[in-house]
Protein backbone atom coordinates (compact mmCIF):
# COMPACT_ATOMS: atom_id res chain seq x y z
CA UNK A 1 0.00 0.00 0.00
CA UNK A 2 1.01 3.16 -0.92
CA UNK A 3 -0.08 6.36 0.99
CA UNK A 4 0.39 10.08 0.23
CA UNK A 5 -0.52 12.95 1.40
CA UNK A 6 -0.48 16.62 1.25
CA UNK A 7 -1.60 19.28 3.47
CA UNK A 8 -4.24 21.44 1.64
CA UNK A 9 -4.22 23.36 4.98
CA UNK A 10 -2.98 23.62 8.08
CA UNK A 11 -2.23 27.09 10.72
CA UNK A 12 1.35 27.42 9.58
CA UNK A 13 2.99 27.07 6.34
CA UNK A 14 5.76 25.49 4.05
CA UNK A 15 7.23 27.90 1.49
CA UNK A 16 4.73 30.44 -0.26
CA UNK A 17 1.66 28.58 0.54
CA UNK A 18 -0.96 30.26 3.05
CA UNK A 19 -1.61 29.00 6.45
CA UNK A 20 -4.87 29.92 8.49
CA UNK A 21 -6.35 28.21 11.57
CA UNK A 22 -7.59 25.07 10.80
CA UNK A 23 -6.88 21.68 8.69
CA UNK A 24 -7.08 20.21 5.44
CA UNK A 25 -5.34 17.03 4.88
CA UNK A 26 -5.21 15.31 0.88
CA UNK A 27 -4.81 11.97 1.24
CA UNK A 28 -4.03 9.38 -1.46
CA UNK A 29 -4.31 5.81 -0.99
CA UNK A 30 -6.14 2.23 -2.35
CA UNK A 31 -6.92 4.14 -5.69
CA UNK A 32 -8.70 6.66 -3.73
CA UNK A 33 -8.62 10.37 -3.54
CA UNK A 34 -9.73 11.59 -0.11
CA UNK A 35 -10.11 14.93 1.31
CA UNK A 36 -9.67 14.95 5.31
CA UNK A 37 -11.52 18.67 6.26
CA UNK A 38 -11.37 21.40 4.48
CA UNK A 39 -9.63 24.21 6.61
CA UNK A 40 -11.22 27.74 7.55
CA UNK A 41 -11.60 29.80 4.84
CA UNK A 42 -10.04 29.89 0.72
CA UNK A 43 -6.97 28.83 2.05
CA UNK A 44 -7.17 24.86 1.02
CA UNK A 45 -8.74 25.80 -2.32
CA UNK A 46 -6.04 28.03 -3.39
CA UNK A 47 -2.93 26.43 -2.00
CA UNK A 48 -4.66 23.11 -4.13
CA UNK A 49 -4.35 25.69 -7.40
CA UNK A 50 -0.85 26.58 -6.37
CA UNK A 51 0.23 22.96 -6.29
CA UNK A 52 -1.47 22.26 -9.32
CA UNK A 53 -3.95 19.82 -7.52
CA UNK A 54 -7.04 19.47 -9.65
CA UNK A 55 -9.94 19.21 -6.99
CA UNK A 56 -12.03 17.67 -9.29
CA UNK A 57 -9.66 14.72 -9.33
CA UNK A 58 -11.12 14.21 -5.31
CA UNK A 59 -13.53 10.83 -4.28
CA UNK A 60 -14.61 11.67 -1.47
CA UNK A 61 -14.51 14.36 1.43
CA UNK A 62 -14.88 13.65 5.46
CA UNK A 63 -15.43 15.88 7.95
CA UNK A 64 -13.94 15.26 11.28
CA UNK A 65 -16.40 17.65 13.15
CA UNK A 66 -18.92 20.96 12.65
CA UNK A 67 -16.18 23.51 13.72
CA UNK A 68 -15.83 26.31 11.40
CA UNK A 69 -11.93 25.45 11.13
CA UNK A 70 -12.71 21.80 9.39
CA UNK A 71 -15.47 23.14 7.54
CA UNK A 72 -15.04 26.08 6.32
CA UNK A 73 -13.24 25.84 2.95
CA UNK A 74 -16.37 23.63 1.88
CA UNK A 75 -18.05 26.17 -0.37
CA UNK A 76 -14.65 27.20 -2.30
CA UNK A 77 -13.70 23.26 -2.03
CA UNK A 78 -17.41 22.77 -3.49
CA UNK A 79 -17.03 25.84 -6.50
CA UNK A 80 -13.99 25.06 -8.11
CA UNK A 81 -14.98 21.26 -8.01
CA UNK A 82 -18.26 22.11 -10.06
CA UNK A 83 -19.50 18.62 -9.27
CA UNK A 84 -21.07 16.52 -6.90
CA UNK A 85 -19.32 14.51 -4.52
CA UNK A 86 -19.86 12.08 -1.74
CA UNK A 87 -19.31 13.87 2.19
CA UNK A 88 -19.30 11.54 4.84
CA UNK A 89 -19.87 12.94 8.53
CA UNK A 90 -21.69 12.41 11.63
CA UNK A 91 -25.32 13.43 12.04
CA UNK A 92 -24.77 16.46 14.54
CA UNK A 93 -22.13 18.21 12.77
CA UNK A 94 -25.11 20.58 12.17
CA UNK A 95 -25.32 21.48 15.97
CA UNK A 96 -24.71 25.31 16.89
CA UNK A 97 -21.36 25.35 18.38
CA UNK A 98 -19.53 27.84 20.31
CA UNK A 99 -16.28 28.66 22.42
CA UNK A 100 -16.46 30.56 25.54
CA UNK A 101 -12.65 31.89 26.17
CA UNK A 102 -12.27 34.62 28.91
CA UNK A 103 -16.08 35.58 28.67
CA UNK A 104 -16.16 35.98 24.99
CA UNK A 105 -18.86 33.33 23.59
CA UNK A 106 -17.98 33.51 19.91
CA UNK A 107 -19.99 30.97 17.27
CA UNK A 108 -17.26 28.49 15.93
CA UNK A 109 -19.85 25.95 13.84
CA UNK A 110 -20.07 25.24 10.35
CA UNK A 111 -20.78 28.68 8.68
CA UNK A 112 -23.07 27.39 6.03
CA UNK A 113 -26.46 26.37 5.97
CA UNK A 114 -26.61 22.42 4.30
CA UNK A 115 -28.81 23.17 1.49
CA UNK A 116 -26.32 26.01 0.46
CA UNK A 117 -23.78 23.50 0.51
CA UNK A 118 -26.03 20.32 -1.10
CA UNK A 119 -26.64 23.44 -3.97
CA UNK A 120 -22.65 23.46 -4.70
CA UNK A 121 -23.31 19.70 -5.04
CA UNK A 122 -22.34 18.12 -1.79
CA UNK A 123 -24.13 14.78 -1.15
CA UNK A 124 -24.21 14.22 2.86
CA UNK A 125 -23.51 10.17 4.35
CA UNK A 126 -24.22 10.44 7.40
CA UNK A 127 -23.23 8.13 10.23
CA UNK A 128 -22.65 7.33 13.82
CA UNK A 129 -21.12 3.98 12.56
CA UNK A 130 -17.47 3.24 10.68
CA UNK A 131 -18.10 4.22 7.51
CA UNK A 132 -15.64 1.54 4.93
CA UNK A 133 -14.61 3.67 2.38
CA UNK A 134 -12.61 0.68 0.84
CA UNK A 135 -12.03 -2.68 2.32
CA UNK A 136 -8.97 -1.36 3.83
CA UNK A 137 -10.24 2.44 4.37
CA UNK A 138 -12.76 3.51 7.33
CA UNK A 139 -13.68 6.00 9.53
CA UNK A 140 -14.20 5.94 12.95
CA UNK A 141 -18.12 6.94 13.41
CA UNK A 142 -18.82 7.91 16.96
CA UNK A 143 -15.33 7.31 19.25
CA UNK A 144 -15.92 5.86 23.00
CA UNK A 145 -14.45 7.38 25.61
CA UNK A 146 -11.98 5.02 27.16
CA UNK A 147 -8.87 5.97 28.69
CA UNK A 148 -10.14 8.38 31.82
CA UNK A 149 -7.49 10.63 30.78
CA UNK A 150 -8.83 12.55 27.79
CA UNK A 151 -11.46 14.63 28.47
CA UNK A 152 -13.14 17.61 25.40
CA UNK A 153 -11.87 20.75 26.00
CA UNK A 154 -13.58 22.56 28.56
CA UNK A 155 -13.89 25.85 26.72
CA UNK A 156 -16.00 24.05 23.92
CA UNK A 157 -20.12 24.30 24.25
CA UNK A 158 -22.86 23.59 21.79
CA UNK A 159 -26.58 23.92 22.08
CA UNK A 160 -28.81 21.43 22.46
CA UNK A 161 -32.58 21.42 23.36
CA UNK A 162 -31.93 25.11 23.45
CA UNK A 163 -29.60 25.20 25.73
CA UNK A 164 -26.06 26.02 25.81
CA UNK A 165 -24.18 22.63 26.89
CA UNK A 166 -20.83 21.50 27.44
CA UNK A 167 -19.78 20.00 23.86
CA UNK A 168 -19.14 16.42 24.30
CA UNK A 169 -17.86 15.91 20.49
CA UNK A 170 -20.27 12.96 19.37
CA UNK A 171 -19.48 14.01 15.91
CA UNK A 172 -15.68 13.77 16.14
CA UNK A 173 -14.09 11.51 13.32
CA UNK A 174 -11.22 10.34 11.98
CA UNK A 175 -9.94 8.43 9.40
CA UNK A 176 -7.75 5.01 9.27
CA UNK A 177 -5.92 3.02 6.52
CA UNK A 178 -5.50 -1.00 7.19
CA UNK A 179 -1.82 -1.19 5.35
CA UNK A 180 0.70 -4.79 6.10
CA UNK A 181 2.44 -1.99 8.19
CA UNK A 182 -0.09 -1.33 10.80
CA UNK A 183 -2.93 1.27 10.87
CA UNK A 184 -2.24 4.40 9.43
CA UNK A 185 -4.49 6.80 11.20
CA UNK A 186 -5.56 10.46 10.58
CA UNK A 187 -6.94 12.82 12.98
CA UNK A 188 -8.77 16.28 12.11
CA UNK A 189 -9.19 17.68 15.50
CA UNK A 190 -8.95 14.70 18.33
CA UNK A 191 -11.82 16.25 20.59
CA UNK A 192 -12.26 12.85 22.05
CA UNK A 193 -8.56 12.28 22.57
CA UNK A 194 -6.21 10.68 20.05
CA UNK A 195 -5.78 7.70 22.06
CA UNK A 196 -9.20 6.87 22.59
CA UNK A 197 -9.55 7.34 19.01
CA UNK A 198 -6.50 5.13 18.19
CA UNK A 199 -8.14 2.43 19.86
CA UNK A 200 -11.45 2.37 18.41
CA UNK A 201 -9.50 1.99 15.48
CA UNK A 202 -7.93 -1.11 16.89
CA UNK A 203 -11.09 -2.46 17.84
CA UNK A 204 -12.72 -2.06 14.83
CA UNK A 205 -10.17 -3.29 12.77
CA UNK A 206 -9.07 -5.81 14.63
CA UNK A 207 -5.42 -4.92 13.92
CA UNK A 208 -3.50 -3.88 17.17
CA UNK A 209 -0.47 -2.13 14.99
CA UNK A 210 -0.61 1.85 14.77
CA UNK A 211 2.12 2.65 11.97
CA UNK A 212 1.34 6.33 12.17
CA UNK A 213 -0.82 8.95 13.09
CA UNK A 214 -1.25 12.45 11.22
CA UNK A 215 -3.73 15.71 11.88
CA UNK A 216 -4.67 17.59 14.69
CA UNK A 217 -4.21 16.02 18.51
CA UNK A 218 -5.75 18.73 20.49
CA UNK A 219 -3.09 18.53 22.86
CA UNK A 220 -2.77 22.34 23.27
CA UNK A 221 -4.99 22.31 26.17
CA UNK A 222 -3.93 19.50 27.66
CA UNK A 223 -2.24 18.34 31.07
CA UNK A 224 1.14 17.58 31.45
CA UNK A 225 -0.31 14.57 33.11
CA UNK A 226 -2.46 13.65 29.96
CA UNK A 227 0.75 14.48 27.67
CA UNK A 228 2.85 12.01 29.32
CA UNK A 229 -0.08 9.34 29.61
CA UNK A 230 -0.50 10.05 25.78
CA UNK A 231 2.82 9.76 25.47
CA UNK A 232 3.64 6.53 27.07
CA UNK A 233 0.90 5.19 25.20
CA UNK A 234 1.79 6.35 22.18
CA UNK A 235 5.56 4.62 22.81
CA UNK A 236 3.90 1.81 24.04
CA UNK A 237 2.19 0.99 20.81
CA UNK A 238 5.44 1.61 18.97
CA UNK A 239 4.46 4.37 16.30
CA UNK A 240 6.08 4.87 13.93
CA UNK A 241 5.31 8.08 12.57
CA UNK A 242 3.79 11.15 13.93
CA UNK A 243 3.32 14.18 11.46
CA UNK A 244 0.75 16.87 13.93
CA UNK A 245 -0.65 19.78 13.50
CA UNK A 246 -3.31 22.54 13.90
CA UNK A 247 -4.83 22.10 17.91
CA UNK A 248 -1.44 20.42 18.73
CA UNK A 249 -0.17 23.63 19.95
CA UNK A 250 3.87 24.56 20.00
CA UNK A 251 4.55 23.48 24.07
CA UNK A 252 3.16 19.92 23.00
CA UNK A 253 4.57 19.56 19.58
CA UNK A 254 8.33 20.65 20.75
CA UNK A 255 7.99 17.43 23.32
CA UNK A 256 6.51 15.15 20.84
CA UNK A 257 9.36 16.28 18.13
CA UNK A 258 11.87 15.35 21.30
CA UNK A 259 10.27 12.36 21.98
CA UNK A 260 9.86 11.23 19.14
CA UNK A 261 12.88 12.21 17.15
CA UNK A 262 13.15 11.37 13.61
CA UNK A 263 9.77 9.58 13.78
CA UNK A 264 8.55 12.97 14.24
CA UNK A 265 6.85 15.57 11.63
CA UNK A 266 5.32 18.55 11.68
CA UNK A 267 2.57 18.78 8.86
CA UNK A 268 1.72 22.57 7.75
CA UNK A 269 0.68 23.67 4.72
CA UNK A 270 2.07 22.68 1.30
CA UNK A 271 3.99 19.76 3.29
CA UNK A 272 4.00 16.16 0.98
CA UNK A 273 4.56 13.30 2.78
CA UNK A 274 5.40 9.67 1.52
CA UNK A 275 3.90 7.73 4.53
CA UNK A 276 4.73 4.60 2.88
FE1 LIG B 1 -12.47 21.50 16.60
FE1 LIG C 1 -9.75 22.44 14.88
Amino acid sequence: MNINIFTLTENTATRNFLAEWGLSILIEADNKRILLDTGAGFSAAYNAHLAGIDLRTIDLIVLSHGHFDHTGGLKDILARRNDAIDIIAHPSIWEAKYSIRENNKRYIGIPFMREQLEGLGAHFIFSDKPVWITENIVTSGEVPFVTGYEETDRALYKIENKNLVQDNFQDDLSLAIKTDKGLAVFLGCAHRGMINIIMHFQKITGDKRIYSVVGGTHLISASQERLNKTIDELKKIGIKKLGVSHCTGFEASARLSSEFKDSFFLNSSGSTHKLM
